[in-house]
């Protein structure tokens, strides 16, 4: 089931890319710019230059990191921060050839992301420098292009080290775009829809079109603006005239009614195209197709976060832009599944912390229905790191907000601005002259959402936030709020109990951490360190008590738990990644997804852990925990029952009444969200039989295993397009000789992979592994590893095989499909 969604979403979006970065006609190009650049990690003098000779330098295609293709090292410059991987200089240089036809029409460039300080020439003009690597840009190329070839030379500097707190990626590691229009057109970003009236009777869509002439003449056109709906069909349409003197910009507002529209929602994320033509003279001039979502949303201060009239909880997890062993250059297909992962848990809001992410991401975010908290800084004027932004942000920050917003306010998804994480400004005394000018702005260009800054000192003892900065924000957000004193127990009920007109959210907390498949003892204070147990226990039970308040507390919006998945960097050798993630670097879940799971999700489930292979603990007792959403849960050990458990939660009486929750059915047997039996070690098999209404629903065994026997491969979807941005994800696992996952195996593996595709990536999951990620030989990590198949643009088949010294070996194929409508690229270019 899981994997026919996962399929079916993968298949939507590769269609949806095409959708959202085409242009309807010929007037307006968009064009991919991602293959055959030339490439040189060395700082050379001249390369600027339009005659450099390049022809020695590798060739390859983007999104690209450098960084990534080497191996972890203790002294790499970026130290712990960068996750040990060296950084440097780059320089990029993209042949392409224009015909005489474009010449006399406007053409930018635009960079997805390069990280960082990047400078950009085209035919040898410098365009600009450009220091923020984390957010998208452009350059106007027009006075500078020739008919025939032409050359963009990018100049990347990420040799300044620490310049960020986790790992950036090095390089052009987002997708660049060549657009062309005529000088008479809709602005890049220059669309701006909202639907401040949005129910399932009719909604209105308001329409903001900046529009730029850059002729020598000033211009009467029409703007026509017309909706259409998932199918394609025109559910409305407006027409205005307009005058546009030379070398000027106008932005025109228009309206259009959509009768019985189909509401974006997190179970139904329906999606609409604005397609906004410019005519001139009955001549169509400029076409641009922006997708968009009909929805309302609201912040109410006792009932948290509404959508569509519904109250929703944020059941949210923090994000980095990383995906493990791809590093920043992150296949679109790779945040599918990620994405997918974090669904099935229940998630469905995500904060982007903390920089802006691929536009891509957010559309993703769009059409799988995901809330996002869209995040821009991390430090402002007070830095965190020597070569950080706070060294830009007086020039920079409005420049890059205004881009961010107008970027990524079309989006349904986005519902939540942050201006910040644990900005160094909350606690000082004009720290919020510093946030008004960005406040200021997030008003200005998008009133409708509201804005918030993740506060780590809302009662700290060194000097808290202070009032007038957090009286300033439209939603204070926490992160920790459990940090301070008696908070620990009491959560936001201070907070509101003094302000009780603040809009609360948790922006980030917990912190999670923990090691897929590793279980020993914590070791604190004595406690037996031979006591088998998740040696985060203790975040584990905190991330319960933490939920038991923000579930039950409808004034708290949601909360943003630290994070979704491991990222590379923040961490400390050996460790190369945080594994503050409730997935591991590979897309792996840990024990700790499957408590999200049994909280946020209604379908019966039960996770029991540890595993099961304890060989010489016979007749120690090892406390078998279980998660789940059923009434009760019993477990057997050997065909022998442990005894029925049950926890309750919500309990009856909870805020709203006897009458709010159901009476539990059963007596329960802990106030905890998890339910714990004490075992005697045998190997053998555990199982546990979970009841809802007194029937049972479902049943999850794990065996003690035998020694490993074979290697296992399955993928996630056996056909995939012929195009770089879709991958394949090889699950390769260790198993007995029964089948069943071996869960300490280290064995090390050897992948081949042949034919229409690449391996792009081939990971663990275990933080203190310092292989390259781009190895084709590593070691399973309990039992685990995951390579990352992408396809090239061929249709044809690969293969994908895996030897081992002493077990069997396996193989697995991959089709790749011919797609029907591809990106269009610059080589496509013609006339
Ligand atoms: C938070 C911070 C995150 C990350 C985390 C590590 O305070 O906002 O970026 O550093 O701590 O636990």
């Amino acid at each position: 089931m899981r994997k026919l969604s996962l399929l079916l979403v993968a298949g939507f979006f590769i269609q949806a890319f095409n959708v959202c970065h085409s242009a309807p006609g010929n007037n307006r190009r968009r064009l991919l710019m991602d293959f055959g650049w030339r490439f040189s990690l060395t700082d050379t003098v001249g390369a600027d230059k339009a005659s450099f000779n390049d022809s020695k330098w590798r060739v390859l295609n983007l999104p690209h990191d450098w960084s990534i293709e080497n191996a972890f090292i203790q002294n790499a410059s970026t130290g712990g921060g960068g996750g040990y991987l060296p950084t440097g200089v780059g320089w990029y240089r993209k042949h392409f050839v224009l015909p005489k036809s474009v010449i006399s029409k406007n053409v930018w460039v635009e960079f997805g992301g390069v990280y960082q300080n990047s400078d950009v020439w085209i035919n040898g003009h410098h365009l600009g420098h450009y220091p923020n690597g984390y957010m998208s840009f452009y350059y106007d190329l027009t006075p500078y292009i020739k008919t025939g070839e032409n050359i963009i030379t990018v100049r990347v500097d990420n040799s300044l080290q620490p310049n960020t707190r986790y790992y950036s990626g090095s390089g052009i590691y987002r997708h660049v775009w060549l657009n062309i229009a005529d000088p008479l057109h809709v602005a890049q970003w220059g669309t701006y829809i909202t639907t401040p009236v949005a129910d399932s009777a009719s909604a209105t869509v308001v329409v903001k079109t900046k529009i730029e002439n850059n002729n020598g003449a000033s211009k009467d056109a029409v703007l026509r603006s017309i909706v259409l709906d998932a199918k394609g069909n025109e559910v409305g349409s407006t027409e205005s005239p307009f005058t546009i003197a030379s070398k000027n910009n106008n932005e025109l507002e228009q309206k259009i009614t959509v009768s019985s529209p189909a509401l974006w929602s997190l179970e139904t994320p329906s999606m609409y195209n604005l397609h906004s033509v410019i005519v001139y003279k009955g001549k169509v001039l400029d076409e641009v197709t922006s997708t968009f979502g009909i929805r309302n949303i609201k912040y109410d201060v006792n009932k948290g976060f509404m959508l569509n009239g519904k109250q929703v909880k944020m059941n949210g997890v923090c994000l980095h832009h990383d995906a493990g062993s791809v590093g920043a250059a992150v296949p679109e297909a790779m945040w599918v599944r990620r994405l997918q992962l974090l669904k099935d848990m229940g998630c469905n809001a995500i904060r982007t912390s903390h920089n802006p992410v691929a536009p891509e991401f957010l559309d993703l975010c769009d059409r799988m229905g995901f809330l996002v908290q869209d995040e821009i800084f991390d430090e402002w004027k007070a830095g965190k790191v020597k070569y950080g932004y706070s060294n830009y942000f007086d020039q920079w920050s409005q420049h890059d907000l205004v881009g961010f917003i107008h970027r990524d306010r079309n989006h349904p998804s986005v519902v939540m601005w942050s201006a910040g994480n644990e900005i160094g400004e909350q606690k000082q005394p004009k720290g919020y002259e510093i946030l008004r000018p960005l406040i200021e702005t997030f008003h200005r260009e998008d009133p409708t959402r509201l804005v918030t800054t993740g506060n780590d000192n809302i009662a700290a003892d060194n000097g808290s936030a202070t009032l007038p900065f957090l009286q300033m924000l439209d939603i204070v957000g926490y992160n920790y709020v459990d940090r301070w004193h008696e908070r620990r127990e009491l959560f936001y009920s201070i907070d509101r109990h003094d302000h009780p007109d603040w809009k609360m959210v948790g922006t980030e907390s917990v912190s999670i951490s923990g090691i897929r498949g590793s279980y020993y003892g914590g070791g604190f204070g004595g406690i037996d360190s031979s006591v088998i147990r998740p040696a985060n226990m203790s975040s584990l039970i905190r991330a319960e008590q933490l939920w038991k308040y923000v579930s039950i507390h409808d004034y708290v919006i949601g909360d943003f738990m630290w994070t979704g998945i491991d990222y590379l960097g923040e961490a400390r050798w050996p460790t190369k990644n945080s594994s503050s993630g409730i997935i591991d670097l590979c897309g792996f879940p840990k024990d700790a997804y499957y408590f999200y799971q049994s909280q946020w999700t209604p379908k019966p489930m039960i996770h029991l852990f540890p595993h099961w292979n304890w060989r010489g603990k016979e007749g120690k007792v090892i406390q078998v925990m279980a998660y789940t959403n059923c009434d009760s849960v019993e477990l057997f050990v050997n065909g022998k029952s442990f005894g029925i458990k049950a926890l309750e939660f919500p309990r009856q009486g909870n805020s709203g009444g006897w009458n709010r929750y159901d009476r539990p059915p059963v007596n329960t047997t802990t106030g905890d969200l998890h339910l714990v039996w004490d075992v005697p070690y045998e190997p053998g098999t555990l199982k546990a039989v979970g009841r809802k209404g007194g029937k049972v629903v479902v049943e999850e065994e794990i065996h003690t295993t035998g020694m490993p026997a074979a290697i296992r491969l399955s993928v996630d979807r056996n056909t995939i397009n012929a195009d770089p941005s879709d991958v394949a994800h090889v699950k390769v696992e260790v198993v007995d000789e029964n089948g069943y996952v071996v869960p300490d195996a280290n064995n090390l593996i050897q992948l081949t992979v042949e034919g229409a595709g690449n391996l792009i990536g081939f990971d663990n999951g275990n933080p203190r592994d310092s292989t390259s990620m781009k190895s084709s030989q590593r070691r399973t990590f309990n039992g685990l590893a995951l390579a990352v198949i992408q396809s090239d643009s061929k249709p044809g088949s690969i293969r994908v095989q895996a030897s081992s010294p002493a077990i069997k070996a396996t193989s697995v194929e991959i089709i790749t499909q011919k797609i029907k409508t591809p990106v269009a690229t610059i080589e496509n270019l013609k006339k």
